[in-house]
């Protein structure tokens, strides 16, 4: 996959500005950045959700733009927010995407029940969507996004409802994909999570990619060999400043009421 100097403004709001990185099969490359650095909107121009005002991109060889329906093969999405089919089942979800996307029923139905095992999320299989929690829902929403075997993963903040033993499978699960010669974007705000699941890291901000590479490299860069991604994050990102500035502000505000 390769994202060429990419554009998408809504208005004034540059959520993403000229931003360039790719991914390589067998990769599990991690977008890392705060809140409203674009990580959404890049995710979406890559699905080819969004008109965009420049760029490329290209997934498998294939314009989302150009080609929707390939793209949508070649790639298994857990969105952020999950569209839900909350009056279904996961059983009758599922079948539903795996007849929408002309699955072979037979193997679709033992695919999500393997998977639906491995999981630990049998128990609610008969039951409706919107009585699970938000962890199943995504543990749900990821078994579909698997379903057709896609070779690509795209995850918008994963992880973030899963407890300790879930997010051990999921990260074994994009494990095995990628030695399949499969691949992942994986969208976080979360440091720990890009440093445990990630190969190669690409911080953003603003709309831009400050830095790429790998743990190791990203620590070479800053010249700070045992510093933990979060202060490589916390420079790059230009947030040290504003931490230390609001850090003055709420002492003033804290010194104040005292008096
Ligand atoms: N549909 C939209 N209309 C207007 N502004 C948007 C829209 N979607 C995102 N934005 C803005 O674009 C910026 C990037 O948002 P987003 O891609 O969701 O960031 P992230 O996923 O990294 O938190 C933010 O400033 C956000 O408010
Ligand atoms: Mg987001």
């Amino acid at each position: 996959m390769v994202v060429q100097a990419l554009y998408k403004h809504f208005g004034k709001v540059k959520a993403v500005d000229g931003l360039s990185f790719g991914i390589r099969p067998g990769e599990i490359y991690g977008l890392l950045g705060p809140n409203g650095a674009g990580k959404t909107t890049t995710i979406k121009c890559i699905l080819g959700l969004l008109e965009v005002q420049g760029g490329n991109v290209t997934v498998l060889g294939d314009d989302p733009l150009q080609s929707p329906e390939k793209v949508k093969e070649h790639i298994g999405y857990v969105a952020e927010e999950p569209l839900l089919y909350g009056s279904l089942t996961p059983r009758e979800m599922l079948n539903f995407i795996a007849s929408v996307r002309g699955l072979d029923e037979e193997e679709a139905t033992e695919r999500a029940t393997r998977l639906i095992t491995s999981l630990d999320v049998t128990k609610y299989y008969d039951s409706l969507m919107e009585t699970l929690s938000r962890g199943n829902k995504q543990k749900v929403q990821l078994i579909a996004a698997l379903l057709h075997r896609p070779q690509m993963l795209i995850l918008d903040e994963p992880l973030s409802g899963l407890d300790a033993r879930s997010s051990r499978v999921v990260k074994d699960i994009l494990g095995l994909h990628v030695q399949r010669g499969g691949s992942v974007l994986l969208s976080t705000h979360i440091m720990e999570q890009a440093q445990t699941l990630c190969n190669r890291i690409g911080i953003i901000n603003q709309g831009r990619l400050v830095a790429e590479g790998t743990l190791d490299e990203l620590r070479a860069l800053e010249d700070s060999a045992g510093a933990s991604l979060e202060d490589i994050f916390l420079k790059l990102t230009d947030q040290e400043q504003s931490v230390r500035e609001s850090m003055d502000r709420f002492r003033k505000a804290y010194e104040q009421a005292q008096n």
